[in-house]
């Protein structure tokens, strides 16, 4: 018997065949127990919710953010619009490290505060699936409390979150000359004791940041604690982290803006997804990354906010696809499945991202009559209702 009908669907995106028109979605227990046209659907008693021609979609799998952070970066902003570049505010002592001061000095009740605004945005945007990176504490006191706020924001927010440690985000002001001592506490000290609290582990592979083979000794030693790898790749020049990502087996490499059509034979060999962020490509006024090559050589592709203060200060992910569809070139079609699926498949969550019976009933209803009004109407957030796993959210 199935306890919740969303009757009256206009459209219905499964991420399995083709859309369904005047369809009907039941659900039992948190889960899909039928997702298709009204004509076969099973009897509908019990609560409803009558979407009258709207379209409904899985929930959003948002699966790169960096959301647990203090203070805001946006005189930052001002300065690169002005003609600074990204790497040179760094190199200043401003970018990644001007956050990680902020955030060393917030506790960890006001982290999960600050962190928890942000959520609550992203969840009436539709995200019902979040990955959260550490990576603003750089030590391992600080580290261990962002990997608690995002833990806690899992377990008491009506979103799914998966976790990354990302201890090597870059080498923190302490360390700035003992850069071999920084690596080796991320591994030997922090790693061991972030892996309890992870899912993944990620390495900002970057001239300037992390060479090749630092972050192959990050990476493999976390996949022998049990975490999956990530790799933040070729986003402000060509560096090898997509080669690094298929050598050693990663879950997915992000960025990717300047990967060439060799990594993106790679990355699809290898089976590692390809996760798009346009909102850092846009706001650091950069190259999008090869989106058609990506998909052509085979890729899976998963779009996300990467939200940051820094680059990508992107909480929803409409505009994300909007990005996606305009500047970088997916379809729409596209897009909305990297967007869901894509995203579920770079979080390893089999029954996120597709709305069949046995996967979670995380959806969204839309205040439009199919998916292309989301990058077609790029300002408005269209989210009607969430429903994340079988409760409709406020
Ligand atoms: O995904 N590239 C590295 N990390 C972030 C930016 C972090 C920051 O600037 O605070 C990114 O773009
Ligand atoms: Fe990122």
């Amino acid at each position: 018997m199935a306890d919740l009908f969303l009757t009256g669907i206009g459209h219905l995106t499964t991420n399995v065949g083709t859309p369904v028109i005047d369809a009907v979605v039941a659900v039992s227990d948190g889960r899909i127990v039928y997702a298709g046209t009204a004509a076969d659907a099973p009897d509908q008693t019990g609560q409803r919710i009558d979407c009258e021609g709207r379209a409904v979609l899985p929930g959003f799998v948002d699966s790169h953010t960096h959301l647990v952070f203090a203070g805001d970066r946006s005189r930052e902003f001002a300065r690169r619009l002005a003609g600074e570049s990204y790497l040179e505010i760094a190199e200043g002592g401003g970018g990644i490290l001007a956050t990680v001061t902020a955030t060393r000095g917030t506790s960890e009740d006001e982290l999960y505060r600050l962190a928890t605004g942000r959520v609550w945005r992203m969840i009436r945007s539709g995200t019902t699936t979040v990955e959260i990176k550490s990576g603003y504490g750089l030590d391992l006191e600080t580290e261990l409390r962002l990997l608690r706020v995002a833990r806690r924001i899992g377990e008491t927010l009506p979103v799914t979150v998966r976790t990354t440690f990302l201890g090597a985000h870059t080498v923190p002001h302490e360390h700035i000359s003992d850069r071999g001592g920084y690596l080796e506490s991320v591994v030997a000290e922090m790693l061991p004791r972030a892996a309890p609290l992870s899912d993944y582990c990620d390495v900002f592979v970057e001239d300037g940041v992390f060479s090749v083979d630092e972050g192959r000794r990050v990476l493999t030693a976390a996949q022998a604690l049990g975490l999956g790898a990530r790799v933040h790749a070729e986003q402000l020049g060509h560096t090898g982290g997509a080669a690094l990502a298929a050598e050693i087996g990663a879950v997915s490499a992000d960025h990717l803006d300047h990967a060439t059509e060799k990594d993106a034979r790679a990355l699809a060999e290898a089976g590692v997804v390809a996760g798009l962020v346009p909102g850092a490509s846009y706001t650091l006024r950069s190259r999008q990354a090869p989106a058609r090559a990506l998909v052509e050589a085979g890729c899976t592709i998963a779009l996300a906010t990467d939200c940051n203060p820094g680059t990508s200060y992107f909480e929803s992910m409409g505009p994300i696809i909007s990005l996606a569809v305009v500047e970088a070139g997916l379809t729409v079609d596209e897009a909305i499945t990297a967007a869901t699926l894509g995203g579920a498949r770079a979080l390893q969550l089999d029954d996120r991202g597709v709305l069949a019976p046995g996967a979670f009933a995380d959806l969204i209803v839309l205040d439009a009559p199919n998916p292309s009004h989301i990058p077609y109407r790029p300002g408005t957030n269209l989210v009607w209702r969430v429903v994340k796993e079988g409760v409709p959210v406020g």
